[in-house]
């Protein structure tokens, strides 16, 4: 009998999760598993919602968003009970290893899962927009979730120039601001709000004011959904107290960051990671995340891929600041 391998998606969605399914799939049957495709993350392995899964069944998948097993967190998989649950699904399926494709809240569920159960074998995948991981140089779905908000911004220049306004833009992340400092350096903002660092509003103010002083047709500045603000919203009421003269708008971007086609990096981050999780599981890696270095293929335990992130590049934060002159 062929062994049978679990793959899930756990958490919020990314984009490239599918092309990742694609890779892990069609390497699975190439290295003689069969693989089985879990919906809704651990909540729908804890219901044994399980789907066997051929080389057709993923294809014309790659370019598309989201994941086509459905994504989604479960609290019941936080509780010895449904851990225990969804142990017994995997056995009576006759499943004896997983790849699970998320990002912190995913990779912590598993460690906890390895300890209860260590004969089950697991293998996880970056797969998160915020690239708040430690292990890998990229998440799958970093890239997009950039470009997006990099085009929302072009888009919102050129009214804000039009208009002599100032600009908040709210991107994701909670706990990192990545997402954020990648977008204000690509489309040139002013400034950059990160929950890293602490907000200080009177060096935004001395920007703007320099700004305002050479006449500068508009000013963006991009705000992480985490920052100790609140948002943009909170950032624009904080700013228009100090600029009374100043028409300013803000933005939240929002889920809008999560969806639609994946980039070309995010397809190949997601094809070399998916097919080389699969050869990991076959030489009998388990407890680690699979991630993308320079160009080597690292493995990284789940306990450490999710203590605190990487610091942001400062060179980048510096940069924002001098080039908004
Ligand atoms: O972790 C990915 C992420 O998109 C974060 O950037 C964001 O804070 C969160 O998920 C949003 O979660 P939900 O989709 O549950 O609203």
């Amino acid at each position: 009998m062929k062994p049978r391998v679990g793959i899930l998606c756990s958490g919020g969605d990314a984009p490239g999760m599918n092309a990742a399914l694609r890779a892990i799939v069609r390497m699975a049957i190439y290295l003689g598993y069969e693989p089985v495709g879990i919906y809704r993350g651990y909540e729908g392995l804890i219901e044994g919602q399980m789907v066997a899964l051929e080389a057709g069944s993923v294809s014309g998948i790659i370019q598309r968003g989201g994941t086509i097993l459905g994504a989604g967190r479960s609290a019941r998989f936080l509780t010895p009970e449904g851990r225990a649950q969804a142990y017994h699904q995997l056995q009576k399926a006759g499943i004896d290893s997983l790849i699970v494709i998320g990002g912190d809240g995913t990779f912590r569920g598993a460690h906890t899962f390895l300890q209860e159960y260590p004969d089950i074998q697991i293998l996880g995948l970056p797969g998160t927009i915020d690239n708040d991981l430690r292990g890998t140089d990229l998440t799958i779905g970093f890239d997009t979730a950039v470009n997006i908000a990099v085009e929302a911004i072009d888009r919102l220049r050129d009214t804000a120039a039009a208009m002599g306004r100032l600009f908040l833009v709210e991107v994701m992340g909670r706990d990192a601001g990545f997402i954020a400092l990648h977008t204000a350096v690509a489309s040139g903002a002013e400034a950059v709000l990160v929950p890293e660092t602490p907000t200080d509003f009177d060096a935004i103010v001395r920007t703007l004011e320099r700004g305002w002083q050479r006449h500068k047709s508009s000013a963006i500045i991009v705000v992480a959904e985490g920052d100790e603000v609140g948002g943009a919203l909170q950032a624009a009421q904080e700013l228009q107290k100090r600029f009374p003269y100043y028409e300013i708008r803000a933005t939240v971007l929002g889920h809008i960051q999560r969806g639609g086609s994946p980039t070309a990096t995010d397809r190949i981050l997601a094809t070399k990671l998916g097919a080389a999780a699969m050869e990991r599981l076959r030489e009998g890696a388990s407890g680690a995340m699979v991630g993308l270095l320079g160009n080597e293929i690292v493995l990284t335990p789940f306990a450490q891929a999710v203590k605190s992130h990487a610091p942001l590049n400062s060179l980048l934060l510096r940069l924002i600041e001098i080039l908004s002159l």
